[in-house]
């Protein structure tokens, strides 16, 4: 199963400077403990913003480089026919695709569920969430953020399911 997981802010801003636009400890833990245990499918340049694979998951990068360009435990997938290949024979496990941009736009058609952390604040950006028809998706879960000192916005997390 194919699930994009991605926090967007006002206006679906999702990157800036081949960053997150903000620091939001309690989404990157929402992350951290979705994502531990599966798969997690990024764009290189997405991966190269991790800085390292992260641990406790298959880590699976989508670039036209070479394997050799990319840490021996990292899966490289040179194309998105070949993610949609492996999604296909690893139809029972949770796949992340965890962005960016480019990776959320050519995987819309065959992507099951949505993880969306909403933030309701305005940061500067470069890179935008591609606009997603909610009506082919029913929300099957929500849950408000805490905000406090070190989360200083209001946020949301909220799954979503494509309809049959
Ligand atoms: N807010 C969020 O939840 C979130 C999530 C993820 C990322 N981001 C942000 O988004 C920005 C990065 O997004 P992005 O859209 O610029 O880049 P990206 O999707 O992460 O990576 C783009 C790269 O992926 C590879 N790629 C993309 N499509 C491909 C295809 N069809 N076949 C083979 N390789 C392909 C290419 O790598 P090669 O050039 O190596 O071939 C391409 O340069 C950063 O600012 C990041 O922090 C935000």
């Amino acid at each position: 199963m194919l699930i994009y997981l991605w926090a967007e802010s006002h206006g679906g801003v999702i990157g800036y400077q081949g960053q997150l636009p903000w620091h939001l400890p309690a989404d990157m833990h929402f992350f951290k403990t979705t994502t531990t245990g599966h798969t997690i499918i990024a764009g290189a340049r997405t991966f190269a913003s991790f800085g390292r694979p992260l641990p406790h998951r298959k880590n699976i990068v989508v670039s036209h480089r070479p394997a050799a360009d990319f840490p021996a435990d990292v899966t490289v997938l040179g194309s998105l026919t070949a993610v949609r290949t492996y999604a296909r024979a690893h139809e029972a496990e949770q796949l992340f695709v965890v962005g960016g941009a480019q990776l959320f736009a050519g995987l819309l058609p065959d992507v099951d569920q949505l993880y969306r952390t909403t933030i309701q604040a305005d940061f500067p950006g470069d890179t935008w969430m591609p606009e997603i028809d909610y009506s082919q998706f029913t929300r099957i879960g929500h849950q408000i953020g805490q905000t406090d000192e070190r989360n200083p916005y209001p946020f949301t997390f909220e799954q979503f399911q494509r309809k049959n």
